[in-house]
């Protein structure tokens, strides 16, 4: 075993990852004068938000009538009703100011013929409460808005005086013997050496953990760190079961097929060339919300009509649309279907199928980004100094499903509040904690465990087993048989842990050692996906159980709170909130407005 020297860093707030939300999160500290630092495995602009294709949803109004309370009403339904309704209304309501901010700071949108921002229809966005026809709310930069977001807040970010650690790899956090977050640990991939970061404020904004499944059009790098990091702290994970299978994933290939491809007048059709989304959702058809057309596309497989020699996909038209539209609206995924399909998109279809695409679970949060450890006593206790935003939390804005374009506002929207919650919280004349020295040396215990592994399964195949495993059986559609076989075999995967082999020992650019560091932090989140999926006996949003086909909103409209060690996971509930910020007479949307009800389309 090694002892590692390190450096250490003071600063008021450290944030974790540089996509979305910790890019919007690590501007608004700086902006406020508080010493950020931001660490991240890749260089800011090859985070994963930079693969965000088709836009950002905020009631603008800019393409015909719109209220953020119609938007906070899709997005309840949206949900399925397991949204927490105060982060519903706070996401809704400060959308449209956290556009403008963006274009203020140079995110160069489309535009429309009056020059205002551009916004195109995507799945589950309507009008009067889910009554009228589908909205234009999705505000877009071509189909590459992640990238021009992602671009934009990092070069701000930069103007602000943020100090970036790139290609930092972050270990573990630092938590004090009291329960406070105090900072974190991280290996810096180019020279092998090691830092420690001391924080007023740790903020993890890591993002999802898509690469617990085998197809997936999440990058690499998407491997759940934050929640592995929260789930060795002894903290909690939230409604890991709801895994959002995106419609249009490239057959094969994964890469996504922005659901902007169907805004823009795109179609589904099967293998008898019928656009049969017209019979499962008359009023929505290809724009209903992604769990129902993901659910209706397998439907359609299953019953004999998928395309393709093995009958396994489904059809996207595009060849209709006016090839100038394609060329000004959708050019990186014409881009993407010839290179990874073989296909020109002015002349034939993509061949698609649902592939995962986010995770609605994550480290449970209140709005304004503080860490939750629920406990029956208390159901939103804070963790102090430990913040978690983006995909890597769980607000619960999107509840059971989440609706397309509102994962771009999530980031930017909780993003810019953990920075205004940090701001009234963080004692900037108080001193920066010292480093707990234990809590650090623990954490070099288990990285030398990882390094010097010498069992008898290389990281590779025993992250293959677990992919395979949770794309078999935590699928679009699932049942109690293959729910229990993949708790089953999830247990036993993950109890092999302890017999990976880790061939390079080095620490410089180790690929070896970083990947099945990564695996360390999929584990966790995959298992209790398959766990929480097990004990959840409804079907809810992405939740399709097939022997509990309904909602039971009696017994089930709960959070499901994680809690991993090894290869066990001990499960809790907490209530929903069910409570908006506001009232109707402030202005709000009235509380038998967003009851629950049936779902449809
Ligand atoms: O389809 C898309 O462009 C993806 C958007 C999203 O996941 O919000």
């Amino acid at each position: 075993m090694a002892a590692y020297q390190y450096e250490t860093h003071e600063y008021d707030v450290v944030v974790v990852g540089a996509g979305g939300a910790g890019l919007r999160a690590t501007l608004g500290m700086a902006e406020q004068g508080l010493r950020t630092a931001c660490v991240t495995k890749v260089f800011p602009t090859r985070s994963h938000t930079v693969a965000a294709q088709g836009g950002i949803a905020a009631s603008l109004g800019n393409m015909g009538p719109d209220s953020w309370q119609w938007h906070m009403y899709d997005t309840v339904k949206g949900s399925d009703w397991l949204g927490d309704t105060d982060a519903m209304e706070y996401l809704a309501r400060e959308a449209p100011a956290a556009v403008y901010e963006l274009e203020h700071y140079g995110v160069p949108f489309s535009r429309t013929e009056e020059g205002k921002i551009y916004q195109r229809p995507f799945g589950g966005h309507t009008t009067e409460f889910g009554e009228g026809p589908a909205v234009q709310r999705t505000c877009a930069a071509a189909d590459r808005t992640g990238h021009a977001i992602l671009h934009t807040l990092y070069g701000q970010s930069v103007k602000n005086n943020a100090e970036f650690y790139i290609e930092y790899f972050a270990l573990d956090l630092i938590m004090s013997d009291d329960g406070v977050c105090t900072g974190v640990v991280c290996w810096k991939l180019d020279d092998g050496t090691m830092h420690v970061f001391n924080a007023k404020m740790v903020v993890l904004a890591t993002g999802g953990y898509g690469r617990a499944y085998f197809s997936a059009t999440s990058a690499h790098t998407c491997t759940g760190d934050g929640g592995g990091m929260v789930a060795r702290a002894g903290l909690a994970l939230q409604d890991m079961e709801f895994v959002q299978f995106h419609p249009t994933g490239i057959y094969g290939a994964g890469c996504l097929i922005t659901e902007g491809a169907r805004g823009e007048g795109g179609y589904l059709t099967n293998s008898e060339g019928e656009r049969f989304m017209e019979r499962y959702a008359p009023q929505y058809k290809d724009l209903a919300p992604r769990d129902y057309v993901s659910r209706c596309m397998t439907m359609e497989i299953r019953e004999g009509r998928g395309v393709g020699k093995d009958g396994d996909h489904i059809h996207l038209n595009l060849s209709h649309l006016p090839a100038e539209a394609l060329h000004l609206r959708l050019p990186g995924i014409s881009e993407s279907a010839r290179i990874f399909a073989g296909v020109d998109v002015t002349k034939e279809p993509i061949p698609v199928i649902p592939t995962v695409h986010y995770n609605m679970g994550g480290i449970p949060t209140n709005y304004w980004g503080e860490v939750l450890n629920p406990s029956e006593e208390n159901p939103t206790a804070v963790v102090p100094g430990l913040m978690a935003v983006g995909e890597a939390g769980c607000a619960s804005v999107h509840g059971a499903n989440r609706l397309g374009s509102n994962s771009l506002i999530d980031l930017v929207v909780f993003g810019r509040a953990a920075a205004i919650r940090a701001g009234q919280v963080v004692d900037r004349e108080a001193a920066i904690p010292a480093t707990n020295v234990a809590s650090v040396e623990k954490c070099f215990e288990r990285f030398d465990s990882v390094r010097y592994a010498k069992g008898g399964i290389p990281t590779a195949d025993l992250r293959l087993e677990m992919q395979k495993t949770m794309q078999r059986d935590a699928a679009v559609f699932r049942t109690s048989e293959t729910l229990s076989q993949g708790v089953t075999d999830m247990t036993a995967i993950a109890g092999k842990m302890g017999d990976i082999k880790v061939t390079d020992r080095s620490l410089v650019w180790n690929s070896d050692l970083m990947e099945s560091l990564e695996l360390t932090n999929l584990m966790p989140n995959a298992l209790a996906t398959i766990v929480g999926a097990e004990a959840r006996k409804e079907s809810r949003g992405a939740h399709a159980h097939e022997d509990f086909a309904t909602r039971d909103d009696e017994n089930w409209r709960v959070h499901t709170v994680s809690r991993v060690e090894g290869n066990k996971v001990d499960l809790t509930y907490r209530p929903v909130i069910v409570d908006p910020l506001t009232t109707e007479e402030q202005g709000g949307i009235a509380l038998k407005k967003i009851a629950p009800k049936a779902r449809t389309f």
